[in-house]
């Protein structure tokens, strides 16, 4: 239990107003690029928090696996918790933990249900293998035994077998995450972090702002 005495020195990079690009999406993609050149494990996860309609949160580590100029995507099953919370409240939260850089970056947003195409044309790239426990998996739901999920990805196998191209079920399918507000965050020495937040205006623009630590 010695980390819960310990106090790193957080460094001394230094994260300026003048070095941020314009656009939150620019800058997100400069950071994504930065953690993978640090060799960061798996640099595109991400902690995704919902919220159900009585308010109670939940969050999980997910995958990011598409970014452009309007948001950000990620892959899941929409009966899944997340998926069935989403559905009732669209507000949504992403944080990407760049502990090794010393770096976190919170999105807050809205999120909305990738088209029929987008996600068809995502679930086609995957492995076999992928697609199928994709369909035999009732994510989130509770099952007697882990030997029930195999034997249900080996009958969807056999049912498949010979069959050129697996459909993607209906339940499952990308999630784009459109933010509202973007933060990063670079910690600094003495706790004196620098945190800059982007927030959406109604006109389409930026605006940044500075944080306390
Ligand atoms: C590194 C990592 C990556 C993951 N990537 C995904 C993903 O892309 N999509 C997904 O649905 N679950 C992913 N998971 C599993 C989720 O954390 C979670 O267990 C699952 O989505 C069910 O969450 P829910 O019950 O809150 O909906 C990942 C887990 C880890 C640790």
């Amino acid at each position: 239990m010695d980390s819960l005495e310990k106090h790193t020195d957080y460094g001394s990079v230094a994260l300026d107003e003048g070095d941020l690009a314009a656009n939150p999406l620019d800058q997100f993609a400069v950071w994504l690029d930065d953690a993978e050149r640090a060799g960061i494990y798996e640099p595109n996860a991400m902690v995704v928090g919902t919220v159900d309609s009585e308010s109670r949160p939940s969050s999980r580590t997910v995958l990011l696996k598409g970014l452009d100029s309007v948001g950000f995507e990620f892959v899941t099953n929409y009966r899944s918790l997340k998926g069935m919370q989403l559905a009732e409240n669209p507000g949504v939260s992403l944080l990407f933990p760049w502990y090794p850089l010393n770096r976190q970056v919170i999105v807050l947003g809205t999120a909305r249900f990738a088209t029929a195409e987008s996600s068809d044309a995502y679930f086609a790239s995957r492995p076999r293998e992928s697609q199928l426990a994709s369909m035999a998996s009732e994510q989130s739901q509770p099952v007697g035994s882990r030997a029930m999920v195999e034997q249900r990805v080996a009958e969807l196998t056999k049912e498949f077998e010979g069959v050129a191209t697996v459909p993607r079920p209906s339940w499952w399918g990308g999630v784009r995450v459109v933010p509202r507000s973007i933060e990063f965050w670079q910690g600094r020495t003495s706790r004196l972090h620098d945190r800059l937040r982007y927030t959406a205006t109604a006109e389409g623009t930026w605006t940044i702002e500075r944080l306390q630590p």
